[in-house]
């Protein structure tokens, strides 16, 4: 099945230019050992699971009262495996229901996209889609008590109800119109919820999206940069949003050559971080370079300095797309701070943290303010390349500089964890760390939930899930 995001960017171009794309697709060779992102641990689930007697290992905090919701690519029909890259897989939700000290249900549903519906034999599900893209695999976030999956590259949202079912495709009631992200970032100040969005095949601009506490979009502010930049995330602080504009940028030749993610490294793209004031234009913007080329999937928090510099703490990459098609790949990974100065216009980075790394979550009630703890999951490999298939997962103390580990053991994988505040009046580091862990060894998955204040301790609880849960993207607890 062609992908999405491979359609998106074909639609683009000329109809001689998809052809040639077309042709060579079909002649990529499938990888000898198998697509990394599709087998083994990355092995996509067959069917869609309904689980209501769940076993429970410790004592579920009776004051979680939601859902625990993540998402990642988990192909429906087997794709191309020459062309396929592990983005742009047909999205997967899976969901835990939790309540009164008790893990309800278990639900895993694909994200009905046209493609997902047909392969299903269903009726297509209706709304508003953007002609060519129509799934999104990449994060599953609750917005004024409703459910969206979401993606970058210019697919729009799809709304789900709470079992995670497919209502529609659903560009926040028709305020959205150019794309959205995966990554929106909500000001506890206001409420609202910014995101750096672009377009696949839209090159020359990405808009600063702004999106109210109602979920409708009130602010689309096109930014002027070149060469299509993969812009996946981006953070705000008290007056700017933040602008990750490196050197991760869309392949003509990766198109042409049949490729179903084309982005390739490119440093001479330049590295830069904007900031950009949460009302300004682009006229506004502050760019401040990079002394080296890198790429950042996430950042943690951000914050203003009295000083007037701001502090970023991000998951950096040496590079990204550089030694592979298959997926993010290729290089080391690290949790630095950045500090950046509107005055030098230059980015000052400092090691905290020199472990291969990702997915870095914190207190979110303190976006924009300095903060103490971030929480991140190992990568595998020394330094090697984006395998998610690491045991570990880390608690960054900013202000000690300390580290901890907590090792889940052999063949046993944590993804994103959530921190989760005990109640509205916690303080940081007062609540739990909810993620999944997959058991790679027995193929099942463990909803595990740890005290964030005791995170070398035995789990607060353990929800079983008798699967293995392909490792996906991102998670969040919502609440009910
Ligand atoms: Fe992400």
């Amino acid at each position: 099945m062609t992908s999405v995001i491979e359609k998106t960017i074909r639609a683009a171009v000329t109809p001689v230019m998809g052809a040639v794309a077309n042709y060579n697709r079909k002649r990529l060779p499938d990888p000898e050992e198998g697509h990394p992102y599709l087998t083994g641990v990355h092995a996509p689930m067959q069917s869609e699971e309904t689980i209501s007697a769940m076993q429970v290992t410790g004592t579920i905090p009776s004051g979680l009262d939601g859902r625990y919701m993540r998402i990642g690519p988990n192909p429906v029909t087997p794709p191309q495996a020459g062309s396929y890259h592990w983005f742009v897989g047909d999205g997967m939700a899976h969901g835990i229901r939790i309540k009164d000290g008790e893990a309800v249900w278990y639900r895993n549903r694909w994200i009905r996209s046209n493609a997902v519906s047909d392969a299903l034999g269903e009726e297509r599900k209706p709304g508003t889609r953007k002609p060519r893209t129509d799934t999104a695999n990449t994060n599953i976030v609750g917005i004024n008590g409703r459910t969206f999956a979401i993606v970058e590259a210019g697919g729009f949202p799809v709304e789900l109800d709470d079992e995670l079912n497919t209502i529609k495709h659903n560009p926040f009631d028709g305020t959205l119109t150019h794309a959205f992200s995966a990554h929106p970032h909500e000001d506890p100040e206001t409420g609202e919820m910014h995101a750096i969005c672009y377009d696949a095949p839209i090159g020359d601009k990405v808009w600063h999206v702004v999106v109210s506490p109602d979920g409708n979009v009130t602010r689309e502010e096109p930014i002027a940069v070149k060469d299509g930049p993969s812009i996946h995330d981006c953070q705000i602080t008290k007056n700017n949003v933040l602008v990750f504009d490196l050197p991760a940028t869309f392949s003509m030749k990766r198109m042409l050559a049949g490729y179903a993610f084309p982005y390739d490294w490119n440093p001479d793209h330049g590295a830069r971080v904007g900031l950009l004031p949460k009302t300004g234009s682009n006229a506004d913007i502050i760019w401040c370079e990079l002394d080296e080329p890198c790429y950042v999937y996430h950042p943690a928090n951000a914050f203003e300095t009295a000083d007037g510099k701001t502090v970023v703490d991000v998951v950096v990459h040496e590079s990204t797309y550089a030694q592979t098609t298959f997926g993010p790949g290729g290089s080391w990974s690290r949790f630095e701070r950045w500090t950046i100065d509107p005055v030098s216009k230059k980015v000052d980075r400092k090691i905290l943290h020199d472990r291969p790394q990702e997915f870095p979550r914190y207190d979110e009630r303190l976006t924009s303010q300095p903060y103490r703890y971030a929480y991140a999951v190992s990568l595998g490999g020394e330094h090697g390349d984006f395998d998610v298939a690491g045991t570990e997962l880390y608690k960054h103390d900013l202000e000690s500089g300390e580290t901890l580990t907590r090792d889940f053991g052999d063949s046993r994988h944590p993804g994103e964890f959530v921190f989760v505040p005990s109640s509205d009046a916690a303080d940081e580091d007062e609540g739990w760390l909810i993620g999944l862990v997959i058991d790679s060894k027995n193929e099942t998955s463990e909803l595990t939930i740890l005290k964030a204040d005791d995170f070398l301790g035995e789990p607060q609880a353990v929800i079983h899930v008798p699967h293995r849960i392909p490792p996906g993207f991102h998670g969040n607890w919502v609440a009910s």
